[in-house]
């Protein structure tokens, strides 16, 4: 059912610092910060020749990523993102095999206009996982 991987997103303390040692000392192509308010983050996107980076930094005072960076100030792997076909047919299906989808279920637009979902890292070896419609 899913397809290839999206990215792996990375919580960083400094957006700008990540962004200027991608750029610099790995020679990445680094987007543009984009500020995505319904998530509670700021994202850039660092292009690789077979998935991307995202790096995540807290927007806002309820961001959902503060916690994590309060455990691992120096920033860590907060998720991966796989793409599916359909978003709805996999969450049906993600819910008929006892995964637990977080929020209200239904999906949201996430950082590249595309509806998304996240599931519980419990049900997925300590990973959360966000499904992505291709
Ligand atoms: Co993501």
């Amino acid at each position: 059912m899913i397809g290839r991987l999206n990215h792996v997103a990375i919580a960083v303390p400094d957006l700008a610092a990540a962004s200027a040692q991608y750029r610099g000392a790995l020679g990445a192509k680094v987007g543009a910060p984009q500020a995505e308010p319904d998530h509670g983050v700021t994202v850039v996107f660092v292009e690789l020749p077979n998935t991307k980076i995202e790096f995540l930094e807290p927007l806002g005072d309820d961001s959902p990523i503060l916690g994590f960076l309060e455990k691992s100030p120096s920033g860590g792997i907060h998720h991966l993102c796989y793409e599916v076909d359909d978003i709805t047919a996999a969450r049906d299906h993600l819910l008929t095999e006892g995964a637990r989808v977080l929020g209200n279920g239904e999906p949201k637009i996430g950082a590249h206009g595309k509806p998304v979902l996240f599931l519980h890292p419990k049900d997925f070896n300590g990973t959360l996982i966000e499904l992505e419609q291709a």
